[in-house]
């Protein structure tokens, strides 16, 4: 079975508690959060204080992904809003190591995102400290772009990498995530599936989350 993280990103802002409740009813694994500071992505979303207002009405595990430039420096508030999961992009970590045992020292599993453009051998060496590894397949700052192909051998790349370590880290994928995509994903070896346009611009969004766990 395949883990579904809609992405809050895709909701409507003026109805979060409608949309929230229906995460709640569905079949979704976690909710996905995406954090951007306007510095390290082109664009700003939402902030802890929404995060916080989430948390407290959000029965699934809250899945953040931080789109920011020292992220280090909001370990502790994102454990303050109960995140189960924290993200951290690799291009905004200078000292990644210490930043993954911190996220592990406030009790959150700790994720590592890459942007397409970097290489998983970069990895290597963290690997093994590493909950996820999220895969971002577009360029973040947006949702509903196009899906960049090249994921899909990246993840076959990872899933050798980390089978080779003896690490359990999971992989995520992110960005254009859809019906064509996902079942590819999926069969690359993908374990967690982030989705915003396509689910939350569906007729039925429950029905797409318990398709893409089916998967
Ligand atoms: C993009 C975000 C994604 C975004 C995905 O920067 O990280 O989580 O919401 O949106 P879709 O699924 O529409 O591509
Ligand atoms: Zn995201």
């Amino acid at each position: 079975m395949t883990l579904v993280s809609p992405s809050l990103l895709a909701a409507d802002f003026m109805h979060l508690d409608r949309d929230i409740e229906m995460i709640n009813q569905s079949e979704a694994d976690w909710l996905h959060l995406d954090v951007m500071d306007g510095v390290f992505v082109p664009n700003i979303s939402f902030g802890f204080p929404v995060l916080e207002a989430v948390g407290k009405c959000c029965k699934k595990p809250l899945d953040v992904h931080l789109m920011i430039v020292h992220p280090e420096r909001f370990i502790r508030e994102t454990a303050k809003v109960g995140a189960m999961m924290m993200n951290v992009h690799y291009e905004a970590c200078t000292h990644l190591n210490r930043t993954l045992h911190e996220i592990h020292e406030e009790g959150m599993k700790a994720g590592v995102t890459l942007n397409p453009s970097t290489p998983v051998s970069l990895l290597e060496d963290v690997i093994e400290d590493v909950d996820m590894v999220l895969l971002m397949s577009v360029n973040p700052g947006f949702g509903g772009q196009k899906f960049i192909e090249n994921t899909i051998s990246k993840i076959t790349r990872l899933k050798r990498m980390i089978s080779e370590s003896g690490s359990k880290a999971l992989i995520q994928v992110d960005g254009g995530v859809q019906n064509e995509t996902a079942p590819r994903l999926v069969e690359a070896g993908a374990d967690v599936l982030v989705s915003g346009s396509y689910i939350f611009n569906s007729e039925d969004p429950k029905r797409i989350i318990h398709d893409l766990r089916m998967l």
